[in-house]
């Protein structure tokens, strides 16, 4: 298996597991991380998903190198559009989002990760889109949501010059929201997804369907998008229950 999942207590930990080469993406890991979200987004008992690298080594190094190496420019075309398609479907995920960063995140790693509502990384993490290293831009969202988390600036000396940077650079520019040492990360990942999974599931999905979508909208239309995300909560008897128990000083 190439992607696997272990789940408990509704939190998903699914795990690329392609070890031996760092976690590539080949086009058949992309394609089961691309069923595996889908099946995820249809299960209502899994309220966190955290998304991590089979070993202590690496997240994910990326694309697989060895394959577009002998790949025409027309493949090329639908290999990106299916790391696009991972990327999009692991953001649009209806639950909350947790990449458990590993080791390496390079390129198609990095982007994993950004497709991700939070980022906690190791340590020993390396992160990075060095696609301009081997002839090519980053093209599983790359060039967008880098820009989108850490501003134009950073974005662009980050692909253009290609480098790696450690975790701790990349939590200073906001590109991770947390370091950790490389033996708590799994804790730390399951300890923020049990914070969040205590919480409105409904609140949750709706928030984040007014955060991504007023990320890339102007503010009236954004604030549109909270407005119909705050009514519909007020339909649902989460809602109402929760309201019930703090005013009767419940837990
Ligand atoms: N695609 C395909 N195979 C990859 C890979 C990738 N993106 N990244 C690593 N591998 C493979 C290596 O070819 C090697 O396979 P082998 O043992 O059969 O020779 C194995 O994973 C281990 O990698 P190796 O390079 O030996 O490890 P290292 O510790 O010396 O270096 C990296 C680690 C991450 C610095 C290096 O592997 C690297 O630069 N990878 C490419 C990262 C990249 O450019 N990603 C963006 C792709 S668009």
């Amino acid at each position: 298996m190439l992607v696997t999942t272990s789940a408990s207590d509704g939190i998903c930990t699914v795990t690329i597991n392609r070890p031996d080469k760092l976690n590539a993406m080949n086009i058949d890991v992309a394609k089961e991380l691309i069923r595996t979200f889908e099946a995820l987004n249809r299960n209502d008992d899994i309220k966190v998903i955290i998304l991590t690298g089979e070993g202590k080594k690496a997240f994910s190094a990326g694309a697989d190198i060895e394959y577009m190496a002998s790949i025409s420019p027309e493949e090329s075309v639908d290999y990106a559009k299916t790391g696009q398609l991972v990327t999009s479907t692991v953001e649009l995920a209806r639950q909350p989002t947790i990449a458990a960063i590993n080791g390496f995140a390079l390129g198609g790693g990095c982007e994993l990760a950004m497709s991700c509502d939070i980022r906690i990384a190791a340590d020993t993490a390396r992160i990075g889109q060095p696609e301009v290293t081997i002839g090519i831009p980053p093209g599983w969202g790359g060039t967008q949501r880098l820009l989108r988390i850490v501003g134009i600036a950073k974005a662009k000396e980050l692909v253009y010059t290609g480098k790696m940077i450690s975790a701790a650079d990349a939590e200073k520019i906001g590109l991770v929201n947390k370091v950790v040492p490389l033996d708590s990360l799994a804790d730390e990942a399951a300890n923020m997804a049990q914070q969040i999974a205590a919480n409105s599931s409904m609140a949750i999905q709706m928030s984040k369907t007014a955060i991504n979508n007023g990320r890339n909208a102007d503010l009236n239309t954004g604030l549109a998008v909270e407005l119909l995300a705050w009514r519909n909560c007020f339909t649902h008897p989460d809602r109402k229950d929760r309201m019930t128990a703090f005013m009767e000083k419940k837990k």
